[in-house]
């Protein structure tokens, strides 16, 4: 799959994006035949499984037919001709709306590859676009049923019924997810992508707030609302949101994201999305319903900050801050390489690779004048060398943005021209910095409309990296960096600036984030289909990143939303010292273990499957 085009560089820019696939290495736990009332959970190939009449008892209860999900290549596979459903299938199988869209049955998820179920002896049930591959299409890791929410009283129906049978339950969103947390085999699923409602506040004073209390310009999201629909809203009053960034903006903007952090390029000036709620309401595995903000059960608030999505409940909305918009200016660089004579599987040409240092050693110096975003290095399809994309922000107002980035372009340039061939040949295809209105022009002439970085086979591995690492030992962040031996690395300065002067014990975050400025992601892509043997290589490579980023950063952290199913110590690594605390809320408020997602937090008590106690 042709992912990263050069041509549409500055679409594809941030590849968070890219995608990801749940390959299960554990045996299913199907095949060990559990009751319900033992220490696993009740699956849907088991005979603890609800009767269809206990299925339609429930139905009748709801404000919607029960959904049937399936695998989004399921029309590809129904006739032996082409049909209409299976084109579009075909052609927006890397549109982030598409594979979230209602039309699709609640089965899809961001990455193809996180519907595939993998066997340890590496059968695979799967349902892939291409047909030719010759698998028959099956449900895989997709939830065979599901409630289409659309009230809080039918989450607390849908909660009801999965505690009263001990359902493995997932919640899924815009199943964006890069660790596969929003699906899973088997299991019974809460879809919230209905949630759509919008409220925008002049004047908000949180529920339970003394007399007198009042933010302005709020706005609050039902937890189905998508970036995209959030930025409209926000943008419609001249205002701007610290919101995701990704290629159609078809991320959520009140589920998992914001859960587990919430990056975006406007974080360096006004804080990560935790940092932007005021509060939040949520249904719990009791079936009760909170309202919950600095007031009122401010744990429980602090724990929703960070702590993760899928364990807490199911979150009904989420209100943020907004914020004045202003003139920005906006970097674009494209520089790329050309070295036949360089193996393109080590990539390791010097132009690239002192261009790379070079912007590594200044990083500190362009986000005190204000720049943030992305950088991305990317294999060309051609060649598979490396290129390197470069998209930041700044205010308009900073003094020294434009001249400490046009100094970086002249260092680029004066690379290229002098570069020996024997070295590779650098182009500087791009480089310019535009005048824009404010972030809501940028956000809207890059991302909208756009698709791409999902729909892909790719696994995660990332670090967050401390300013202090960055300033006292650039050549090894960079050699780190250009060591991976993966094509796709995002080097994104999402932290920082604001991020860092937040009290770290204000809410459940990773205190590592007040002292990163780089989020540095990694990915390797394998084509559908490919073997367990495949993956797996690939999975090293992940194994073999963080490793070294590890060594570069002991005791730190990484991002919960964009990181590997093998984190070592995920505990640590993902929280820090708020772990402890996050136990105590998660048994006060889910005491039955209903919401469990791989590497959340309490799912150290249960197996890899999550589907039994340990
Ligand atoms: C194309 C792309 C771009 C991205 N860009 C960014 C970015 O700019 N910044 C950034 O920080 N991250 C980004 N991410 C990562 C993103 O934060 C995660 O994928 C996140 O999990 C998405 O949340 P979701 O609700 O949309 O997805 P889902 O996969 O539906 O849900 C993610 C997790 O949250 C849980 N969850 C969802 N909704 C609820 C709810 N209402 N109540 C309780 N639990 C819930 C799910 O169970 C799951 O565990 C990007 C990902 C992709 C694929
Ligand atoms: C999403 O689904 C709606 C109706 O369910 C449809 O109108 C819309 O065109 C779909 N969008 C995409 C991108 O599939
Ligand atoms: C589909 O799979 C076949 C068999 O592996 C392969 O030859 C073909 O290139 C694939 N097609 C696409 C579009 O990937
Ligand atoms: C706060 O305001 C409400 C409504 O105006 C009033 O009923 C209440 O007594 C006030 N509480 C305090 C502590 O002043
Ligand atoms: C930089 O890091 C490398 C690799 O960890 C290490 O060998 C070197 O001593 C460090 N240099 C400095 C100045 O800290």
């Amino acid at each position: 799959m042709a992912l990263l085009r050069m041509t549409t560089a500055l679409q594809l820019v941030t590849w968070f994006m890219i995608s990801y696939v749940l390959v299960s290495t554990q045996a299913s736990s199907v095949y060990a035949g559990h009751s319900s009332t033992g220490k696993c959970r009740c699956l849907f190939t088991e005979p603890c499984w609800p009767s269809k009449d206990e299925f339609a008892a429930l139905e009748a209860t709801l404000s919607q037919p029960l959904l049937a999900p399936q695998q989004l290549a399921t029309p590809c596979h129904t006739s032996w001709f082409l049909n209409e459903e299976c084109e579009l299938a075909q052609e927006l199988w890397v549109d982030g709306w598409w594979r979230s869209n209602s039309s699709n049955s609640a089965g899809g998820t961001e990455q193809p590859t996180f519907a595939a179920y993998y066997a340890p002896d590496g059968h695979i049930e799967a349902c892939f676009l291409n047909t030719t591959l010759g698998y028959p299409c099956l449900q895989g890791n997709i939830p065979p049923i599901g409630v289409d929410v659309r009230s809080v009283k039918d989450i607390q129906l849908a909660i009801d019924f999965a505690a009263a049978h001990n359902l493995r339950v997932v919640v899924k969103n815009t199943g964006h997810d890069y660790l596969g947390r929003s699906t899973a085999r088997n299991a019974f699923l809460i879809w919230t992508h209905h949630l759509k409602s919008i409220q925008y506040h002049d004047t908000f004073k949180p529920s339970g707030a003394p007399n007198g209390t009042v933010y302005t310009d709020a706005i609050t999201l039902g937890s189905g609302v998508q970036w995209q629909e959030a930025y409209d809203a926000v943008f419609a009053r001249g205002r701007i949101i610290v919101g995701g960034i990704a290629p159609g903006a078809s991320v959520g903007a009140a589920g998992g994201w914001v859960q587990g952090g919430g990056h975006s390029a406007l974080a360096p000036q006004h804080g990560l999305g935790v940092d932007n709620v005021l509060e939040m309401t949520i249904v719990t595995s009791d079936g009760r319903y909170h309202v919950v903000n600095s007031y009122q059960e401010p744990d429980l608030f602090w724990a929703l900050r960070g702590g993760g999505g899928g364990t807490w409940g199911v979150v009904v909305s989420v209100t943020y801050q907004t914020h004045p918009s202003s003139p920005i200016l906006a970097a674009y660089m494209i520089a790329s390489v050309n070295a036949p004579t360089v193996d393109a599987g080590t990539a390791d040409i010097p132009t690239f690779r002192a261009l790379f240092t070079e912007l590594v050693r200044i990083t500190p110096t362009l986000a005190d004048a204000g720049w943030s975003g992305y950088v991305d290095i990317l294999p060309s399809d051609d060649t598979g060398l490396p290129w390197l994309s470069l998209l930041y922000i700044a205010p308009a107002s900073a003094p020294t943005a434009r001249s400490t980035m046009q100094d970086f372009f002249a260092f680029a340039q004066h690379l290229a021209d002098s570069a020996r061939p024997e070295e590779g040949a650098l182009y500087v295809d791009l480089a310019s910095i535009d005048s824009l209105s404010g972030f809501a022009e940028w956000e809207l002439t890059n991302f909208r409309g756009k698709s791409g970085e999902v729909g892909v086979n790719t696994e995660l591995g990332s670090r967050l990296l401390p300013r202090d690492l960055l300033q006292s030992n650039h050549t090894a962040v960079a050699d780190a960096v250009l060591g991976l031996g993966i094509p796709h690395i995002g080097f994104y300065i999402v932290a920082g600036g604001a991020v860092s002067t937040v009290d770290p014990d204000s809410v459940a975050l990773n205190p590592a984030w007040r002292d990163a400025l780089i989020h540095v992601v990694f990915s390797p892509l394998w084509e559908e289909g490919a073997s367990l043997d495949t993956i797996n290589a690939a999975r090293d490579l992940v194994k073999k990143g963080e490793a070294a980023f590890r060594a570069l950063t002991p005791g730190g952290g990484a991002y919960f939303n964009e990181a590997s199913l093998y984190e070592e110590n995920f505990q640590q690594t993902f929280w820090g010292s708020h772990y402890e605390k996050l136990r105590a809320v998660k048994k006060q408020y889910d005491p039955i273990d209903l919401f469990v997602v791989p590497e959340g937090v309490g799912s150290e008590d249960w197996d890899a499957d999550l589907n039994c106690r340990l």
